[in-house]
């Protein structure tokens, strides 16, 4: 499942996080990619351990805490700590490939399961030319650019990448998602569930119906979910 989640940050979150990567030290993106990745990979990246980082990441989980329609489409059991890059100049575009089954992170060695992978914009689309993502999915190749603050969900299992920017600069946060329901295709029939639930509340109020079905979402999650 691909999603768009509008306004995952606030605009004085956005602020912050823009003024916090003004001043950030920027390195090759190459030290984090894999083998396959860093023939395709040329862009730029903030080290883990730097100050600025340690903000970002602050701000970026906490505003991910808040939005439930993350929660409901990603159901996360671990987050990896978002990582930020940056395309433009002569390091501006990242070759389609395929992001890495387990990440460990830095800080404490933890392994994440990459289910699900985000990307979330801190560059509105009309400050730099290219740079969409490219995503492959069952229903062929999507391009995705979105108004910064938000964010989009996709498999981990897709082969992706961003198209070179010919101007101006792209900035990001990119993180995955262990969830506590492995298979996209069940995490989809959650999430549809979950909607089709909000949808029919607002509708009819609270129901008999509305009380059941919120039963078997339940027992569908308990069933599948690895907690
Ligand atoms: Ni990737």
């Amino acid at each position: 499942m691909l999603l768009h989640v509008p306004e995952v940050l606030t605009p004085d979150e956005l602020r912050q996080c823009r003024d916090l990567l003004r001043d950030a030290p920027w390195t090759d993106g190459r030290a984090t990619a894999g083998t396959q990745s860093a023939a395709v990979k040329n862009n730029e990246q903030l080290p883990s351990r730097c100050e600025q980082v340690q903000a970002l990441q602050a701000i970026v989980l906490r505003a991910l805490e808040r939005h439930p329609l993350f929660f409901s489409a990603a159901l996360p059991k671990r987050i990896f700590p978002p990582m930020f890059n940056r395309y433009g100049g002569t390091a501006n575009t990242y070759g389609p490939h395929v992001d890495m089954a387990v990440r460990h992170t830095a800080q404490s060695g933890v392994r994440v399961r990459t289910d699900v992978s985000c990307t979330l914009f801190f560059a509105d689309p009309d400050e730099y030319d290219g740079g969409e993502l490219e995503i492959d999915d069952t229903y062929g190749s999507r391009r995705v650019k979105l108004p910064a603050g938000d964010m989009v969900l996709y498999p981990g299992t897709s082969v992706h990448g961003v198209a070179p920017v010919t101007r101006g600069h792209r900035l990001a946060s990119f993180f995955w998602i262990e969830s506590m329901v492995r298979s996209d295709e069940q995490r989809r029939l959650l999430f549809d569930l979950d909607m089709a639930l909000m949808r029919l509340r607002e509708r009819e109020g609270e129901s008999a119906e509305a009380v059941a079905l919120t039963g078997t979402y339940h027992n569908l999650l308990r069933m599948w979910a690895d907690t």
